[in-house]
């Protein structure tokens, strides 16, 4: 009998104990959870972790109180981790069709994927690309979304000449690559380190740091007509508005109150912010449709039990692409 076949009675959960560092993270043993009647039960293979996972308990969403509760009361329990995994099905509920278990698929999205198993509703299966492996399968969608959702908002196509913040990262190495897909001509900033990995997805690399207008307007080969910014910070912000003459054609996914008051598209979860729920959905099939023509890039894959020491990687800055657990 197979791993996935095996019948695991105690599965292994990563959590947080409370509000803080990744020190806060802790390996649960709690029984395999049960399918609810529209949904399954998946035995992960690869959770994808993204920087909201450490966002979620490090208090960087809201003031936490004594009690390490949200102050204005929206966080009764402490955050599940894991939004993303790929694995096999294990058992389906009663009213499910159409999944079988041994089934290999990509959930997204989810809650609590960083464990041995993760309960899931069927309609956020999709099925596992076979040119895909599980490590890249189960690090796709969250920034592959992100990034379908950027290109929407800003309105990238032929003709387009796209100033991207963070091209190296897990969300604009995806936004550098499928932006030149649309054809669009990409310049894109990074840490110099991470120049080549930018000349080889397709794009034109910048430094970012002082000085960074320049360096753009010295490579731009004709107007900017949209920047996508996967960085957040004043400087590309401000060097967004400066070159780009539509401030509705400037995306951001790490958008401060400032960014929403200069009239650019924030996107995202927050106030204010376009969360683009049905660009997204639909942007998981095209994902899986094109992923052999994708780059995911994988910088470091880690074991369930090493979370914490992912989560530290994160924080302190990583090489290009996302980090993985596999348990
Ligand atoms: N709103 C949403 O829906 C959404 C979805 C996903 C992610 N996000 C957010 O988007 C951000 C990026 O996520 P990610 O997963 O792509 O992170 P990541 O893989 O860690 O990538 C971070 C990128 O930022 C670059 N960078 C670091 N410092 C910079 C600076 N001072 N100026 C410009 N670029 C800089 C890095 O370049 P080097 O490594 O070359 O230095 C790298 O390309 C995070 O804040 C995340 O929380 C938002």
């Amino acid at each position: 009998m197979s791993r996935d076949q095996r019948m695991d009675t105690v599965a292994r959960s990563v959590r947080p104990t409370g509000y803080g560092l990744p020190d806060v993270l802790e390996v649960v043993e709690t029984p395999v959870p049960l399918p609810d009647a529209d949904g399954v039960v998946v035995r992960v293979r690869a959770a994808g972790v993204n920087p909201i996972d450490w966002k979620l308990y490090s208090g960087a969403f809201h003031e936490v109180d004594e009690d390490e509760k949200d102050a204005a009361g929206l966080a009764e329990e402490l955050p599940r981790l894991g939004l993303e995994c790929a694995g096999v099905v294990t058992a389906i509920g009663a009213d499910v069709r159409d999944i079988e278990v041994g089934a290999e698929v990509i959930v997204y999205p989810v809650t609590a994927a960083y464990a041995d198993y993760v309960t899931a509703p069927v309609n956020s299966l999709i099925p596992k690309p076979a040119e895909l492996g599980w490590t890249e399968a189960g690090a796709l969608m969250l920034t592959g979304t992100t990034a379908m959702h950027t290109l929407h908002a800003a309105g990238v196509g032929p003709g387009d000449t796209v100033l991207v913040h963070g091209g190296s990262g897990g969300v604009g190495s995806l936004v550098v690559q499928l932006a030149v897909a649309a054809g669009a001509i990409v310049i894109a900033t990074a840490s110099t380190a991470n120049h080549e990995l930018l000349l080889g997805l397709g794009a034109i690399p910048v430094a970012y740091g002082p000085g960074l207008l320049d360096r753009v307007r010295a490579v731009a080969p004709g107007p900017i007509t949209a920047a996508i910014d996967c960085a957040g910070g004043d400087e590309a912000l401000d060097v967004s508005l400066a070159v780009v003459a539509d401030p509705r054609r400037i995306a951001s996914i790490a958008a401060s109150d400032r960014h929403i008051e200069a009239g650019i598209k924030a996107l995202g979860y927050g106030p204010g912010q376009d969360a683009g729920f049905a660009v997204r959905n639909a942007a998981r099939a095209e994902l899986a449709a094109r992923a052999g023509e994708l780059r995911i890039l994988i910088d470091a894959v880690y074991p369930l039990t090493e979370a914490a020491q992912a989560h530290r990687d994160g924080i302190n800055g990583h090489g290009p692409g996302k980090l993985v657990l596999v348990p």
